[in-house]
């Protein structure tokens, strides 16, 4: 929900500003802007629309000089202001020397406009950002870092902020409070950023800012601050991702290539997490790296939430703790969640899952099951996001950067993890013994194997979609596992594509959802649990028998749907309980064909953003 970048150094800001933010706009991309700071003192180029409108203005002069070797730029998802050149970030004060980027949400802010307003400043956009430039040169004083602190303290709301002044102009200001910040330490010249890719052309090391804190970016140094104003010391931490993990590799796009990156995260994902003891040589799961110990056994319930995609996961960790631990399992929506009135046990544990570890509804349901004294442990793909600081421990998906909105490597090493904690967890209380672990182990280990296979087919897929490129209603259903894994492809399908896609429980159909079926409608069935498979068989033929097309997504030795259904796509066996990862990758590919059929970007679909870090 906007990305923002700054750059302090020797080298001109201008360019490395907009590389950063071509890094970013998967945050954001219906305005973007940048401010520089040179011997001319500040200049601003905002323009409405994808960031190469704004290239094309500075290139084309519009925009100003633009020269300097200190910014920052901003790529915006609009929350106040309709997306438009004047309401584009960085915002000014009225004399134009005070530069603000923001992402975040400033909620008391028509209360602060009223009363500048009152003191004489008149705003020229609709922002609630704009508020925040006026009131830091309503308390500037020589010191930019003085006059930041305490404008804080009138804000309500969240905020990740990037200042320059030109009186003041060795110097950048960060602060952060609910909304994610890192800082990239160079040689001779220092960065901010929303999201580690940004950086990763100028340095691997960086801090983490928490929450309420201020960072002051010179050159050949970076100092940090409470809200206070107090000192802080921090320490570096070491990116292991290389640049290129954040590129498109070759992929016409980069849920494309994120779909392609699986078999691969999912390996980086599982192998750290797998021992061998002996004599006699024994493989098992070690979860020690993350310091879960056998206490967290003794739960009395497990309690998985999360938003979007990352909800489909718990979904399947229910499923997965029930099968796996007999332990009472719950999913829920986050966003639900914290508005709930639920019920704490303090021998509850709390499974939380996030791709990006900032999502706003997801941290606020951990910090309401942290409060009550619950455990919690997080998954997210985000080293150092929110989630990971604040939660007991923290299990990495090691899936790499996922750019693309539409969350797909993040999904299936999320499941990944699931499956590990569910398997140790069953281990501990001996609903798995130690002589089935390995049979586990091993159908862990091979669907990256898998996974592979099935994308070398995906030409299969693509196929399809094209015979399948007019269907206006396509609906996925499923029982169980394969449930879950609807509700993901149906989420795939409509957010990249904008076909009208639903899931069903299969079991339901018959409780409504059959009326919306005729000729125009596909439906696509997963049938990945075998006690199960008479059922579907008959809901399949209960669909086709009110005209709509059927497609089943099946293991590649299980014959019985061949007559059934129009068309069977086969995916590897594996466990039963195992089969989302496998499952789900026909369905990725299908939502990411019919896209880019339709002319779409399957990476930036409208009205989405990456990280929802607001309500
Ligand atoms: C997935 O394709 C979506 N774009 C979205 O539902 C996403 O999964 C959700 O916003 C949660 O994000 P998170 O995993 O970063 O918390």
């Amino acid at each position: 929900m906007c990305g923002i970048v700054g750059y302090i150094g020797s080298e001109e800001a201008a360019p490395i500003l907009i590389r950063g933010l071509k890094k970013l706009e998967y945050r954001g991309y219906d305005s973007a802007g940048i401010a520089v700071l040179g011997a001319g003192g500040l200049e601003v180029c905002k323009s409405k629309g994808a960031l190469r409108f704004l290239e094309e203005k500075i290139q084309s002069g519009t925009g100003k000089a633009l020269t300097g070797s200190a910014g920052i730029g901003h790529t915006r998802w609009a929350t106040h202001g309709e997306p438009s050149d004047i309401n584009s970030h960085p915002h000014t004060d009225v004399s134009g020397k005070i530069a603000v980027v923001h992402n975040g949400i400033i909620e008391n802010h028509a209360k602060l406009k009223a009363w500048l307003e009152a003191h004489g400043v008149s705003f020229r956009s609709e922002t609630d950002t704009e508020v925040i430039a006026h009131l830091i040169d309503f308390h500037f004083n020589g010191d930019l870092l003085q006059a930041v602190l305490e404008a804080l303290k009138r804000l309500e709301g969240s905020y990740a902020l990037g200042i320059i002044c030109e009186e003041d102009p060795e110097r950048i200001i960060a602060v952060r409070r609910e909304s994610p910040l890192v800082i990239g330490a160079g040689k001779g010249e220092n960065l901010i950023a929303s999201d580690v890719p940004a950086l990763l052309e100028h340095t691997r090391d960086v801090y983490y800012l928490e929450d309420r804190e201020a960072a002051v970016l010179y050159r050949d140094h970076v100092e940090f601050y409470s809200e206070e104003g107090e000192v802080r010391r921090k320490e570096l931490s070491h990116v292991e991702w290389d640049a290129a993990a954040a590129e498109k590799g070759g992929y016409a796009h980069f849920m494309l290539k994120e779909i392609h990156d699986q078999p691969k995260a999912l390996t980086d994902t599982l192998r750290p997490r797998l021992k061998t003891d002996g004599p006699p040589a024994r493989r098992s799961i070690s979860l020690e790296e993350i310091g879960f110990d056998g206490s967290w056994a003794e739960a009395g319930r497990v309690v998985i939430a999360a938003c979007g995609t990352a909800w489909h996961a718990a979904m399947i960790g229910k499923y997965a703790f029930e099968h796996l631990t007999r332990i009472p399992a719950d999913a829920d929506i986050a966003s639900e969640y914290r508005y709930r009135d639920p019920i704490f046990d303090r021998k509850d544990i709390f499974i939380i899952i996030s791709q990006s570890g900032e999502t706003a509804d997801t941290l606020a349901a951990m910090r309401m099951a942290k409060k009550s004294g619950a455990r919690i442990i997080a998954i997210t793909n985000v080293v150092g996001s929110t989630l990971a600081r604040e939660a007991d421990l923290v299990m990495y998906t090691w899936a790499g950067p996922e750019i693309a909105v539409a969350s797909t490597k993040a999904f299936t090493t999320q499941l990944m993890c699931i499956y590990l904690i569910a398997l140790q967890f069953g281990l501990l209380r001996g609903t798995i013994t130690e002589e089935g672990l390995p049979g586990y182990i091993d159908a862990l280990e091979q669907l990256s194997g898998q996974a592979d296979k099935l994308l070398a087919d995906k030409e299969t897929i693509q196929r399809f979609a094209y015979q399948q490129f007019n269907k206006s209603k396509v609906f996925y259903m499923g029982r169980l596992f394969d449930y879950a894994v609807s509700l993901e492809s149906a989420l795939k399908l409509k957010e990249v594509s904008y076909t009208h896609s639903e899931a069903f429980a299969a079991g339901e159909l018959k409780h409504g959802p059959i009326a919306l079926v005729d000729d125009s409608t596909l439906v696509v069935a997963i049938c990945t649990q075998s006690a199960l498979f008479e059922k579907m068989d008959s809901n399949i033929k209960e669909v086709k028998a009110r005209g709509a097309a059927t497609a089943v997504i099946t293991y590649d030795d299980v014959s019985r749907f061949d007559k059934t259904a129009d068309v069977v796509f086969r995916i590897p066996r594996t466990l039963e309980s195992l089969s989302p990862i496998l499952s789900v990758i026909p369905c990725q590919l299908y939502a990411y064909y019919i896209a880019v059929q339709r002319g779409l970007d399957p990476d930036k679909p409208r009205n989405l953003a990456k990280s929802v870090t607001v309500e």
